[in-house]
């Protein structure tokens, strides 16, 4: 069995560094904002698994359905020797392609949460003793650089993580994962579709309040890391649809007056009673939007595929 090999791209000094610069801009801006990968400590990582086992929180199952029934076909398609994946957290559905994919010799599992790539690359090596494993701890929305692998490359980015990026963010995104493949590598890229209003509310307000409780570790990731002393019983979990941008947009309500102090920036921040805090977008996409989006960045989109209900598409392009 060949070990992990686990690469960080993000030193330690740069993650908290680019935390700082993140949390002093996005609070003393207007609205404020905090970008949505400090989410993802390692209770964050836990937390949006147990979101993926949520009754209302159907796009892990529809994703998953579509792989099921057509892994085979991406492995032909792409005839992949190295599978890159952005985004990778659990990897729990990646193991449907990983067994498709018969030429397959590397896996590359891209994330910034570093327990969540240990604990799935841990389980895949046990599991796939065959498979070489190269985790690469990095953020996908800055420059990233790939290790030497056998082509072609398959690089896939899964659970409409893409609609958490805004759109001049995504373009951005796309022609740098463009500029990571060689012409004819493929892209499979999982996108979440426009839908009722209701459905796609509660799946990102559920019943359980587990998906309040990720969107507050926000907080708790600042208190940690930066000394802040962010009470999180004094704020409310918001998940509205944005009917203009057809995305579901998480805020954070100050349920009260009040003044968050965050001593590693010498800053004191107010709340207004009712003040909202932006958190993340989730965009919900549509065929033709895809298609020319992937266009732009230089990708022909050749397959789309959506599970039986219509909720959720995959879709396979090749790098041109
Ligand atoms: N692909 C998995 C997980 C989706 S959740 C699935 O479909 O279920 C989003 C994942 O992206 C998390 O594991 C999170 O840690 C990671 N992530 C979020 N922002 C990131 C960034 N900027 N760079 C790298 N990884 C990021
Ligand atoms: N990529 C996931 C999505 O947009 C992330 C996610 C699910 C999320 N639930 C959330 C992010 C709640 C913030 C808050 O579906």
């Amino acid at each position: 069995m060949s070990p992990l090999r686990v690469t960080r791209t993000l030193p330690e000094d740069a993650t908290d560094a680019a935390l700082r610069a993140d949390v002093l801009n996005g609070l003393t801006a207007t609205p404020k904002t905090l970008p949505p990968k400090w989410f993802y400590d390692a209770r964050g990582s836990e937390l949006f698994e147990e979101i993926t086992e949520l009754p209302e929180y159907y796009p892990t199952r529809a994703e998953r359905e579509i792989l099921l029934a057509r892994s085979g076909e991406i492995a032909v398609a792409s005839g992949a020797r190295t599978l890159v994946e952005l985004g990778s957290g659990s990897s729990e559905k990646t193991r449907l392609l990983i067994d498709a994919l018969t030429s397959l010799q590397v896996y590359v599992p891209v994330d910034v949460s570093e327990s969540a790539l240990t604990q799935a690359g841990q389980a895949l090596i046990e599991e796939r003793p065959a498979l070489s494993v190269h985790a690469l701890i990095a953020d996908f929305t800055g420059r990233m650089s790939l290790p030497e692998t056998p082509g072609p490359r398959l690089l896939a980015f899964l659970g409409g993580t893409i609609g958490n990026l805004l759109p001049a963010e995504r373009a951005r995104f796309l022609a740098s994962v463009r500029s990571l493949l060689a012409p004819g590598d493929a892209l499979l890229l999982g996108t979440d579709l426009v839908k009722d209003e209701d459905v796609l509310v509660r799946a990102y307000d559920d019943a359980a309040g587990v998906t309040a409780e990720f969107n507050k570790n926000v907080l708790a990731v600042v208190d940690r890391e930066l000394g802040a002393d962010f009470d999180l019983d004094a704020f409310a979990h918001v998940a509205l649809w944005d009917d203009e941008h057809e995305w579901i947009e998480m805020r954070l309500r100050s349920l009260t007056d009040q003044t968050v102090k965050i001593p590693a920036l010498d800053l004191a921040v107010e709340f207004a009673d009712g003040e909202e805090l932006c958190t993340e977008i989730s965009a919900k996409f549509r065929e033709e939007g895809v298609r020319g989006e992937l266009a732009e960045a230089g990708f022909e989109l050749t397959q789309w595929w959506t599970d039986e209900a219509g909720r959720f598409a995959l879709s396979l392009s090749t790098a041109g």
